[in-house]
This record gives C-alpha cells, structure tokens and sequence, in this order.
C-alpha cells in the first residue's frame, strides 16, 4: 500500500468537511481526498434510490483514484447506502451515524433530541440506534429542511438561518432536552449559533471525532495508517463547476488544499427507474 493513496471522503456537499477536518487533525500524515456533491445536495429529501447511485458513483470515482478506505461523511448517505457500499467494494467503509450513544449516556434529564435530515429521521437505521440505546431515556427526532442548504450558502449566522435554528430547537427544548445530536454532518458549522440557541444548560455531540478514531483503527489494524511526518496532500472536488462552490471548499477548510471541480462524467444524476 503506497503511502500516497488518499482517504477517500465523500458528502452530499461540504458538510462532511466537518468529518475531514476531524480525520486531518488526528492523522495529518494522511492524504485526504475528498468530494462535495454539492451539486446533488440535500440528500435529505432526496429518493433513497438517488442517493444510492449517487454513493455507488462517487465510491467507484474515489476507488479509481487509488483510494485506500472511504469515509462516507454524511449521516443521510450512511443510513441508506452503507451496507450496499460494503457489498460492492472490498475497502474498508467507514460510516457516520447520528451519535445517539453518547447522547443518552450523558444526559441528566433523561430526553434528547436529534437534529437530522428528513430522510435519516425517517430512517430505519435511526429507529434501530433508539432502540439499541434509548433504554429509558426518550429521544426526539427533528427533521431540519433547509439548514443544511444554510451551511452550503455560508449562511452560518444570518438571521434567517437563526430563525431556523430557533423554530427546530423550540419543541425540543420546550420538552426538556439537555443534549442535542447533530445528526448531519453540515451542522457542526452551525454549533456556535446553535449553541446560542440552545442556551448553557445544553449540550451538542458531534461525532467527527470518534469517527476520525474509528477511521485510524482501521487503517492500523490493515498496516495502512502512514507514518508519521509523511508528506500528505489534500485535494477538495466539487460537482459543482460554478467558482463559488470551490471559494466555500476553501473558506470552509481553512487551510492549505487543492480545489478543485470533479470531472463532469461523476456529475450527473442519476436516471432513476420508476418504482414497478
Ligand atoms: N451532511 C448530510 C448528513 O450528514 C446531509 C445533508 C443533506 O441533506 O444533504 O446527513
């Protein structure tokens, strides 16, 4: 394994920068390659159908380009695609679930509240992870339309991306949640004003972390983690063609990378075949 081949990451846009940024911080000797199907997002109310061929298409890309593993960086594409993905490729798959875990083991008043898309509130991965670990606690689901199209305009504190914030969080908090999951990868952009929103008493899991861990407990138990001080590159790809897209990779990354388009042939959406 030749200590060039890239992490392959994907999202449905830039949310799952969120999860790059977590994975480059603890292994920086990693090379990262990462894309923003932007073009395609929201994936949350998108056909499950879509997003698989959307997953298969940007897998297969990410897998052409000596990719070693593939970090699907999006809640919504893990929920429906992951076990599919596992089928069709042999490389390692590592996914991100809402962090309902950590969520019920630290709450004190015993309810929690997931901020997810629609599709992976809808999700029977969701229902499955509530059932495995609620116990006695509840956990109250809120589907977000719309924040996560605020995080790929950089709306990250208008007025308007607040009055979203402020109308998903109104039920929760007004049921007594003390903990919040962001169960999309976008909104860990959103955590200031979220926070804001919230007020002291609540506490926000992001998962990047633990899913940056997972992805090196991988990559050491295959003899493929880099060593370190290897000389790793980062490469940023939007589906979109458009400048700006690219301007949001960069400003949302904050670092040092290369941005750049996704070739065209990875673009397209798919042709879905109608439901018999
Ligand atoms: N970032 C994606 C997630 O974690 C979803 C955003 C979208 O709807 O495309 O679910």
């Amino acid at each position: 394994m030749s200590s060039h081949q890239p992490l392959g990451i994907f999202d449905s846009g830039v949310g799952g920068l969120s999860i790059a940024r977590a994975v480059h911080r603890l292994m920086p000797a990693e090379s990262l390659l990462y894309i923003a199907d932007s073009r395609h997002a929201p994936y949350g109310d998108k056909p499950l159908e879509f997003i698989l061929q959307r997953a298969l298409t940007l897998t297969d890309y990410l897998v052409g380009q000596g990719a070693k593993a593939i970090v699907v960086a999006c809640n919504t594409a893990t929920l429906a695609t992951v076990h599919r993905l596992r089928e069709h490729f042999a490389l390692p798959i590592i996914g991100v679930e809402p962090g309902v875990k950590p969520a019920v083991l630290g709450s004190r008043s015993g309810v929690v509240g997931v901020l997810a898309t629609r599709a992976t509130v809808a999700s029977p991965g969701t229902r499955d992870l509530i059932r495995r670990f609620a116990g006695e606690r509840r956990v109250l689901l809120q589907p977000c339309p719309g924040l996560a199209e605020r995080v790929e305009r950089l709306e990250l504190d208008s007025p308007d991306t607040r009055a979203l914030v402020r109308r998903y969080l109104t039920p929760l908090l007004a049921a007594g949640v003390d903990t919040l999951v962001l169960g999309c990868t976008h909104y860990p952009f959103l955590t200031p004003l979220i926070a804001d929103e919230a007020g002291p008493g609540v506490e926000l899991i992001d998962t990047a972390d633990a899913v940056a861990r997972q992805v090196q407990r991988r990559l050491l138990q295959r003899g493929d983690l880099n060593p370190p001080g290897c000389c790793a590159s980062v490469r940023l790809l939007s589906s979109h063609a458009d400048p700006a897209a690219q301007a949001l990779l960069r400003s949302l990354w904050g670092r040092h990378a290369q941005v750049a388009a996704l070739d065209e042939t990875c673009c397209l959406a798919p042709a879905l075949t109608a439901p018999a």
